[in-house]
């Protein structure tokens, strides 16, 4: 079986190792020469994977085409804000075999139309007279562990009617283990909202506060994140899954978070956001999240206290001590109040 990955980023080298394991050939595209030069000369990608090798069946291409050719199914990992234009142009090339499934790896929405990254997937693919089965696999999986097979577990959520459980069978591996879940649209809202989370850990953490305050943030976190989720028309069990606290936990918490990291580096000072954001070669996805979930609270009228301090932070010039202190000092209220 042949895996096409688009995106020779992190997650997307951790993701081609893992499957390489299973399939007999795993295809990954990319626009930076660099990296596939290296992916096909070394079996490193040493900007985004450090040392780690890949196994011989996974191969590089700037070539879309070639990528596709012969391919079984599609994993998009680019990030979100590329979702479009990468369909755009998998759509340009006439080359997607038919009906194959493509599922989706990144994590957020699309800031201009507010659209998950299946509906925007879908609407170049329709665009394009195409039609496949969509999926998303989302969950705690910091690409590092991945790559280190350290045990993970992730969700794949897709559309109703088609066999995903066999293609669960399929991704499956020793040390990545995938559950279903029929709430696509939840698995999808809650797993680009949990950046939001981990930014405001991040900022929270730089400021030299404690483990108090991160249980605060994770728990009235997931208060907001249940609130936007539902309000959106996904289920509340979805935000208790993988794609939901188990992956805000893990965020938040990890050295490996750029979230995390890129919130700690904002409270600490060191540069203004967009240039600390500027500096990273990899994407800081909780950036983008914070100003579509401002968007969506307004579109919605649902309350969202720490999405609106991290947006205050990052867009609107506020510091970050004075936008903490503005959260606590909040009209008090019970703990169980809907806050709409
Ligand atoms: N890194 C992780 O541990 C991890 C885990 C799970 C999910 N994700 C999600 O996966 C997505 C990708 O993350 P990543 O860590 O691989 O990011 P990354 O920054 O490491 O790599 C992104 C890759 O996308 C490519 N890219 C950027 N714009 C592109 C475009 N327009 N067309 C084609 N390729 C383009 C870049 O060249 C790069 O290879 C994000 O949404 C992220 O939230 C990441």
């Amino acid at each position: 079986m042949k895996a096409t990955i688009l995106g020779t980023g992190s997650w997307g080298s951790a993701f081609a190792r893992h499957l390489a394991h299973k399939w007999d050939e795993v295809a990954m595209w990319g626009i930076e020469e660099s990296q596939v030069a290296s992916i096909n000369a070394t079996g490193t990608n040493p900007g985004f994977l450090g040392d780690v090798r890949l196994p011989p069946n996974v191969g590089a291409t700037l070539d879309l085409k070639v990528a596709l050719a012969g391919a079984e199914a599609v994993f998009v990992v680019v990030p979100s804000q590329a979702a479009r234009p990468v369909m755009k142009q998998v759509v340009a090339t006439g080359a997607m075999p038919v009906n194959i499934p493509i599922v989706n790896l990144a994590k957020g929405l699309e800031i201009g139309t507010l659209k998950r990254l299946s509906e925007v997937m879908r609407e170049e693919l329709e665009r394009g007279h195409d039609h496949h089965p969509l999926a998303v696999l989302l969950g705690p999986s910091h690409a590092e562990e991945v790559a280190a097979e350290m045990p993970t577990a992730l969700v794949l959520a897709g559309d109703p009617g088609f066999d995903w459980e066999e293609w669960q069978r399929l991704i499956t591996g020793p040390y990545l283990r995938v559950y279903t879940n029929d709430d696509m649209l939840g698995v999808e809202i809650t797993s680009g909202f949990k950046n939001v989370i981990a930014v405001a850990v991040g900022l929270c953490d730089g400021l030299g506060m404690g483990d108090n305050t991160r249980g605060a943030l994770l728990t009235r976190g997931m208060a907001e994140l249940a609130r936007i989720t539902v309000a959106l028309g996904g289920r509340q069990e979805t935000c208790y899954g993988l794609a939901g606290i188990g992956d805000m936990i893990t965020t938040s918490i990890s050295r490996h978070s750029r979230n995390r990291n890129f919130g700690e580096a904002v409270a600490r000072g060191q540069a203004d956001p967009a240039a600390i954001l500027q500096g990273s070669k990899q994407v800081v996805e909780g950036f983008y999240m914070t100003q579509a979930a401002l968007k969506l609270s307004a579109k919605y009228g649902i309350e969202l206290p720490i999405v609106k301090a991290v947006h205050e932070v990052l867009f609107e010039d506020k510091k970050p001590l004075k936008a903490i202190r503005e959260l606590m000092e909040r009209m008090p209220r019970s703990e169980a109040e809907p806050e709409r």
